[in-house]
C-alpha cells in the first residue's frame, strides 16, 4: 500500500492543498492591507453620488431606492426614528450599533467596509452583513435618512463567481489526474531499476534498462546497467579463476597421489624411490609457491594503495636476486652479462624483489644450457631508471607475445614438467609495476631470445 506512486500522489495532493491555504491566507492579508481602503472609498464615492443625486432631483425616496438597490447594491435606509426599510437581497446579519445610525443621521460617514473586523479566513470583501456597508445621510424633503449601501456581489459577480468556481475546480481535478498521470511517468523507471536489482541478486545480469531519460534516474539507470556489465564481467572473471585454480591444484595434487601410491606399493628401486620422492617435493612445492603467489594478487588487487615505500639501492637487490637463483644458472651453465651501477630508488622492496625473481627465473628457465642472460641498469634522464633483463633463450612466439602477461598464460603449453610454473609470474610483475607508476615492455624473436625492460620513477 505504501508505495512509493501512492506517496508521490498523496504529497502532490498536500502541497497542492496546502499552497491553496497559504495562497488564500496571502490573498486575504493583501486585501485587508492594501485593497479595502480602496475598496471603501469607491463605496464611499458611490453612496455620495446616490445620495447627491436624489438630493438634486427629489422623488419619492422608495421608488429611487427600489430603482438603485436594483442596479446591484443591498440598500438600509433608516429614517430618524431609528425605523428602517430593507432594498434588494437581504442582508446575512442585519446588526448594526443605534450609534452609528444617530451619528449618519447627524450628517456624519460611516465606514463600515474600513473599519471591518480584519479575520484570517473571512475576506470582508464577501461578507454580505449590514455591518459592512457605507454610510451616509441622505435629505428627503424634510426628512434626513441614514442610508447603509453595500454592492450586492451575488448580483455584481455571480456569472464571475460561478466561473471562477469552476476554474478553481476543474484547476484541482485535472491536476490530481495530471499527478497520477505524471507520478507513473516517474516511478516507472524506479519500479524496472527494482525489477533489475531483484534479477541481479538472482545472479542473472544480463539487463536492458531502455531508459531514455537525461535527468538524474536516466543517470542511475545507465550507472546500474554499467554496474550491471561489470558485475557480469567480475563473475566470468571469477568463474574462469575457479577453473583455473583448481585445475593449477588438481595436477600437481594428482601427481603427489599417483607417486605416493606408487612408494606404497613397495615395488619400486632405490632409484625410482628417490626419483618419485622429488617429484612429489617438488609438485608440493608449486603448489605452495602458487598458493603464495595467489594470495598476492589477491592483495595486489585489493590493497592498491597498501604498499611500503623506503629508498634502497636497486642494484644491491638485483644482485641478490641473483645470488638467490645462483645455483640455476651455475648448474645451466649459463654466461651472465651483468651492468649494474650503485641506483638510489624509492619503492616497496619486497614486492619490487618479486619483480626481479620473476624476470630473471624465466630468463633462465626459458634459456638453453650455455646461454646469456644479459642484466642491466642505467638512468638516461634524471626522472627514470631502466632495469634490463635479457636473454639468448627460446624466444616468445608473435602469437604468445600479446597474451604473456595474462594471468595463468603459459606460452609453450608442451615444455618439461619442471620448468612450468603457474603462468601467474608476470601477471603480478606487471601490477608491481603499474603499482609504481612504472611501464614494462618485452620484445622477443622465438629462437633467439627475450628482452623485457622496465622503467621505473625515482618517486
Ligand atoms: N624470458 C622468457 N623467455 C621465453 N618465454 C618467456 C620468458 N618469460 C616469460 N615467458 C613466457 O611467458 C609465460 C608467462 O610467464 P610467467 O612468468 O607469467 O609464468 P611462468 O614463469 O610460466 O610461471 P610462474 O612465473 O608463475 O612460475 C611463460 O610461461 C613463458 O611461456
Ligand atoms: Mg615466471
Amino acid at each position: 500500500m505504501r508505495t512509493l506512486y501512492l506517496q508521490f500522489v498523496v504529497t502532490s495532493i498536500c502541497i497542492m492543498i496546502m499552497s491553496s491555504i497559504i495562497a488564500f491566507g496571502v490573498s486575504n492579508a493583501y486585501y485587508q492591507i492594501y485593497l479595502k481602503p480602496f475598496n471603501d472609498q469607491k463605496i464611499t464615492k458611490m453612496a455620495k453620488e446616490t445620495a447627491s443625486f436624489y438630493e438634486k432631483s427629489p422623488q419619492n425616496i422608495d421608488e429611487y431606492m427600489k430603482h438603485a438597490a436594483s442596479l446591484g447594491y443591498q440598500i438600509y435606509l433608516a429614517d430618524g426614528y431609528k425605523k428602517g426599510t430593507f432594498y434588494g437581497s437581504p442582508f446575512h446579519d442585519t446588526k448594526l450599533n443605534d450609534k452609528v445610525i444617530s451619528s449618519v443621521l447627524n450628517g456624519h460617514e460611516y465606514h463600515g467596509i474600513l473599519q471591518f473586523p480584519k479575520k484570517w479566513f473571512i475576506t470582508g470583501f464577501f461578507d454580505d452583513v449590514l455591518a459592512n456597508t457605507i454610510g451616509v445621510p441622505i435629505q428627503a424633503g424634510k426628512t434626513r435618512y441614514a442610508m447603509f449601501i453595500r454592492p450586492d456581489i451575488e448580483q455584481q459577480f455571480g456569472e464571475m463567481r460561478i466561473f471562477f468556481a469552476q476554474l478553481l475546480m476543474f484547476t484541482i481535478c485535472f491536476s490530481i489526474i495530471l499527478i497520477f498521470i505524471g507520478t507513473r511517468y516517474v516511478v516507472k523507471p524506479i519500479r524496472m531499476l527494482t525489477k533489475a536489482t531483484k534479477k541481479i541478486a538472482e545472479g542473472n545480469y544480463n539487463i536492458r534498462l531502455d531508459v531514455d531519460r537525461r535527468d538524474e534516474i536516466g543517470t542511475l539507470s545507465k550507472n546500474f546497467s554499467r554496474m550491471a556489465e561489470s558485475l557480469e564481467r567480475l563473475e566470468e572473471m571469477r568463474q574462469e579463476f575457479v577453473s583455473n585454480v583448481s585445475h593449477e591444484i588438481q595436477s600437481p595434487l594428482a601427481s603427489i597421489q599417483g607417486f605416493s601410491q606408487a612408494l606404497r606399493s613397495k615395488q619400486v628401486t632405490e632409484q625410482q624411490y628417490d626419483h618419485y620422492l622429488s617429484i612429489i617435493e617438488e609438485e608440493s612445492r608449486r603448489l605452495s609457491l602458487l598458493s603464495k603467489q595467489l594470495l598476492m594478487l589477491a592483495s595486489l588487487d585489493k590493497e592498491k594503495d597498501i604498499w611500503e615505500k623506503t629508498k634502497f639501492d636497486l642494484a644491491d637487490q638485483m644482485k641478490q636476486v641473483l645470488s638467490a637463483t645462483e645455483w640455476h644458472w651455475r648448474e645451466k651453465d649459463l654466461a651472465m652479462d651483468i651492468n649494474l651501477p650503485s641506483t638510489e630508488i624509492q619503492g616497496d622492496k619486497r614486492l619490487l624483489h618479486q619483480v626481479w625473481m620473476n624476470l630473471i627465473y624465466n630468463s633462465i628457465k626459458f634459456t638453453e644450457a650455455g646461454g646469456t642472460i644479459f642484466i642491466s641498469l642505467h638512468n638516461e634522464d634524471q626522472k627514470h631508471v631502466h632495469v634490463i633483463v635479457a636473454d639468448t633463450g627460446v624466444g616468445i612466439s608473435e602469437e604468445d607475445l600479446p597474451h604473456i602477461f595474462d594471468r595463468y598464460y603459459k606460452a609453450d603449453k608442451s615444455r618439461k614438467r619442471e620448468e612450468s610454473g603457474s603462468g601467474l609470474g608476470l601477471s603480478i610483475v606487471k601490477k608491481i609495476i603499474e603499482l609504481h607508476q612504472g611501464t614494462m615492455t618485452v620484445e622477443s624473436e622465438e629462437g633467439k631470445g627475450t628482452r623485457f625492460e622496465v622503467i621505473l620513477p625515482y618517486m
